[in-house]
Order: C-alpha cells, then sequence, then structure tokens
C-alpha cells in the first residue's frame, strides 16, 4: 500500500463519530508510537496515537488540527451540535480564490474548518490562505493550483491534499465560467470551454476525490463525506441566449443525482447547491468587465443611464430583492453537510426567483 491510501485509512481509523484526525505524510519519521506492517494497522492502531511508522511505507503524524498533528501546538476550536457540522474538518473548494469560492472559503473557516483552496489561480489562492491563516492565528487554510479541466491536475490537487492531512471531508466543486451567447452565433469552442470547465471539471474532481472518501469510511463504516457543486438557478430554468452555461448546470444535476446513488455505498453524499445572482461578485461588479458595465454601455436595461440603475433592474427580479452571496450558499452547503439522511439534491439559494415543482 502507499501512503496515499494509509493517510485516508489512518483518518477513518481515528474516527471520533464526526470526523477523524488530521493525518500528516512525511517519508520518514524518528520515532513512533506505533510501528507495524500496512496488514497490521487497523488491529494495532489506538485512537490518541500521534504517530505511526507503516514499515516500506512511510512516517504519520495525527493530531487534531495541522498545528497539532505537525508541533502538538493545537488551538483547534471546540465545538459540539450544530456548531460542529464542519469544525476541524477538512474542505475542499475549487475556484475558491474569488467570488462565491472565496466567499464560501471564508464562512467554512469562520465555523471552524481547514480549507484548501484549489484554483489555477494559485496566487490569489495562497494570497487568500495567507491572510486567513494570519487572522485565525493557525494554520486553517492553504492555497493549491488545480486546473479542474485538466485529470493529470485535479488527480496532482487530490494527493497534496491527502499527503498533507490525510483525506477530505467536503469536496466543494464550485469552479465555473460563463459565456453567453446565442445558440446561432456561438462558437464550438466557446461552447466547449463552458462545458469542459462547469461539466466535464465536476466529473475529473468527482473521479478522483470520491477514491479517498471510500478509504476513509472503510474502517468504521460509519464516516459519513459530501461532494457539493455550485450550479446555479440556471440549473433548474433555461436561460435566454445562455445555453452553454445552463445545459452544462443542467448537466451537472444529472451527474448530482447518478453520482449520489454509486457513492451512497461509502457513505459520501452528493448534492448541488443552486445560487441566484452574486450581483457584488466581481462577475457582476467588476468595474471594467463585469456585467453591470457591459449591460450599461450595449444599453441591454431601457432607460438605464448607471450601473446602479442596471443593478437596481436585476434586484427587482429578486422577490427578496438582492443578490446572493458567498453566506447565502455556504448556508446550504452546512444544510447538505449536516443533513445525514439525503443524497442527490438541488438546493436553490435564489431569494425566491426560482422555485422547485
Ligand atoms: N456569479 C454569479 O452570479 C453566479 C450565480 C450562480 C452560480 N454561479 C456559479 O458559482 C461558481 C463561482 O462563480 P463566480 O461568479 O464566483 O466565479 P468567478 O469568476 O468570480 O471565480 C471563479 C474562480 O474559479 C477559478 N477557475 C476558473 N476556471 C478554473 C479551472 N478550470 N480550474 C480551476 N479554477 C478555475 C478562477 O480562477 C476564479 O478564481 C461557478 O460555478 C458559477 O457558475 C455564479
Amino acid at each position: 500500500m502507499k501512503a496515499l491510501e494509509i493517510a485516508p485509512l489512518l483518518r477513518g481509523l481515528s474516527f471520533g463519530g464526526e470526523k477523524g484526525d488530521i493525518v500528516v505524510s512525511k517519508a520518514k519519521i524518528d520515532y513512533a508510537e506505533l510501528t507495524c506492517s500496512a496488514d497490521e494497522l487497523a488491529e494495532k492502531f489506538e485512537k490518541g496515537m500521534h504517530s505511526v511508522i507503516v514499515e516500506g511505507v512511510g512516517g504519520f503524524l495525527l493530531g487534531e488540527d495541522y498545528d497539532d498533528a505537525v508541533n502538538g501546538t493545537s488551538n483547534a476550536p471546540k465545538a459540539t451540535g450544530r456548531a460542529a457540522v464542519v469544525n476541524n474538518k477538512v474542505c475542499v473548494v475549487t475556484g475558491g480564490a474569488q467570488g462565491f469560492g472565496e466567499g464560501i472559503v471564508r464562512e467554512l473557516i469562520k465555523n471552524g474548518a481547514i480549507v484548501f483552496i484549489a484554483d489555477m489561480n494559485v496566487d490569489g489562492a495562497k494570497k487568500l490562505a495567507a491572510e486567513v491563516n494570519a487572522q485565525a492565528g493557525r494554520t486553517v487554510a492553504f492555497g493549491v493550483s488545480v486546473n479542474v479541466t485538466d485529470e493529470a491536475s485535479v488527480q496532482k490537487m487530490v494527493e497534496e491534499v491527502v499527503k498533507t492531512v490525510g483525506g477530505i471531508d467536503l469536496f466543494v466543486s464550485n469552479a465555473g465560467v460563463l459565456k453567453a451567447g446565442s445558440v446561432k452565433e456561438m462558437t464550438l469552442k466557446d461552447f466547449e470551454f463552458v462545458t469542459d470547465v462547469n461539466y466535464v471539471g465536476f466529473f475529473l474532481c468527482t473521479k478522483h476525490v470520491a477514491p479517498v472518501m471510500e478509504l476513509m469510511n472503510k474502517p468504521r463504516g460509519n464516516y459519513f463525506t459530501d461532494i457539493v457543486t455550485i450550479s446555479s438557478k440556471s440549473a433548474l430554468e433555461g436561460s435566454n441566449k445562455n445555453g452553454a452555461y445552463a445545459g452544462s448546470k443542467f448537466g451537472s444535476v444529472g451527474l448530482v443525482q447518478s453520482f449520489a446513488k454509486e457513492l451512497v455505498a461509502d457513505n459520501t453524499k452528493v448534492n448541488t447547491v443552486c445560487p441566484g445572482n452574486f450581483f457584488d461578485g466581481p462577475l457582476w461588479s467588476d468595474p471594467e468587465r463585469g456585467l453591470f458595465v457591459q449591460y450599461l454601455k450595449t444599453g441591454k436595461v431601457p432607460g438605464a443611464k448607471t450601473v446602479e440603475d442596471v443593478k437596481r433592474h436585476y434586484e427587482a427580479q429578486v422577490p427578496m430583492k438582492r443578490g446572493c452571496d458567498g453566506e447565502d450558499v455556504t448556508k446550504a452547503i452546512l444544510y447538505s453537510v449536516e443533513q445525514k439522511y439525503e443524497t442527490g439534491q438541488a438546493i436553490p439559494v435564489t431569494g425566491g426567483q426560482v422555485m422547485l415543482n
């Protein structure tokens, strides 16, 4: 067996009712409370052990959080009940460097999670990680590089997470792109670009994350894990001149339902959150390239003279009269993690704009 398999098994063996220990893989450690072969691990490991050497594989440091595992200085937050939904759990957020992803990262950390910010913009991911680590005064975030459309890159990212902390409790597949346009004019290249990131990317991530979650569940059989993809209200209702996007998001609901049926055997739940528009995020509000500026310039909203006019026009279409944000989305993610009796669902967070039927 390899370290990448042993680490999730150790996280599963140390399971304490909600999650296992953080498990840091090391090629070599000098001393360990337990030295054994891979075959003996399940029988000889005892909860509370901080160091293990698996013969022929390597060393593993265990702890309540990352700092506890690496140097025994734990400031891991204590939480019970609803507050413990992601406390000291390992979460990965793709596209976490900005927009909804950044909001989700910040909210998960507020709730005590350890978060890998996985983004093509690795500088942005590392910058955000450094900021939230400094605020928290302990290691709560890591920036990692990934292109979700490239299988080798996804595999490398998952391996890096597993090597660093031993597993993944919640994977948020958030990276997504939008290119709008009439079906009569859109190029195949643009259509494929949107489909690759939003649809194929979710498949590739699930393909490489699900086996890690399976290993974590193996020792005890009651370790629940979650995959949540961020789709859109356009996963529930068609979007005019935006077919590539809506098609990719509708498609991801099909993947969610199918993966959920398969992965329930590993106690991995698969759900999707379908947010409304994030008017205050970069996609809409970027002062140069945001949709509000573009719509003002192209006169898409009749009578609008300023960006604020355009924004008000769109806010008026939401029954709750505002856009969605990362906090709204994270509440739905936390619900799907906390809820142990539901999988394969699409959860709208649209301020009442789109309703299920
Ligand atoms: N903004 C909205 O109004 C809105 C509404 C509903 C749903 N969504 C969905 O929410 C998610 C986030 O949207 P956003 O508007 O916050 O996006 P954004 O454009 O602000 O940020 C997307 C992030 O994903 C990263 N990214 C893009 N392609 C990637 C790839 N191939 N691999 C790895 N990282 C990649 C970018 O670097 C960026 O950091 C998307 O799935 C989007 O479809 C957005």
